[in-house]
């Protein structure tokens, strides 16, 4: 499985990069929109941080086919290593027919059922990101059975789709994703912060530290 953080914010995306965990990003509209930078300099720094086999996942705004190809395109001739997303709407499906169909990397984004799923991978996206925290806000467990339903059906037909497990809450949410079997998972700094953190690590590490400082020995070497 791999990590992704859910940012448009270069700072952060460093921040985070630093912890050696990362293998791409995710933004969308609403996040460009609060970096409070030109979105063209918000990309440039963000490729110049991230790993030559990474993905940036950057969204197209138009709601028409036409338009999402076209930006699309564009978007996508920036630099290899970006997906392009596209909602899973009609328009967005049609679009991910005709960007997949010219090698271009397609993120369904905004998938809150199995069928949605399933059109995009059978329209070539190359993700397929499941709203789970979404979901789950509004009925507890119908996020994660979304990520079921469609883990199952990718399987029973062989559907080359990455699933991306998007939209978290909570940092547990990571764990469950990776026994769930979901090839990625975009998570925000916030939580992504937390996964490491556990009381008994803390208060385990500081009492060798002290025990240490007691006994006056010295690291060999
Ligand atoms: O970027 C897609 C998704 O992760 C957004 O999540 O928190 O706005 O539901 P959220």
């Amino acid at each position: 499985m791999q990590i992704f953080i859910d940012s448009a914010d270069p700072n952060e995306v460093r921040q985070a990069y630093a912890g050696g965990l990362l293998s791409g990003v995710t933004t969308n509209p609403s996040l460009a929109g609060k970096s409070g930078k030109p979105y063209a300099e918000t990309v440039t720094e963000i490729l110049n941080i991230i790993g030559p086999e990474d993905s940036l996942s950057l969204e197209t705004i138009a709601t028409e086919t036409a338009g999402m190809v076209s930006e699309g395109q564009r978007l996508s001739q920036l630099d290899h290593r970006i997906a392009v997303k596209v909602p899973a709407t009609p328009a967005g499906i049609q679009a991910t027919k005709i960007l997949s169909s010219q090698g271009i990397k397609v993120n369904v984004t905004l998938v809150f059922t199995a069928n949605q799923a399933l059109a995009a991978a059978l329209a070539g996206a190359h993700f397929v990101s499941l709203f789970v925290g979404r979901l789950e806000d509004k009925r507890q467990g119908t996020g994660i059975e979304l990520v079921k339903e469609v883990r199952q059906i990718f399987n029973n037909y062989m559907l080359a789709s990455r699933i991306l497990f998007a939209s978290v809450r909570k940092v547990q949410m990571i764990a469950e994703a990776a026994k769930l079997g979901v090839d990625v998972i975009t998570v925000p700094k916030e939580i992504l912060d937390q996964m490491l953190n556990h009381p008994l690590t803390t208060s385990g590490l500081n009492k060798f530290l002290q025990d240490w400082e007691k006994s006056k020995l010295q690291l060999p070497g």
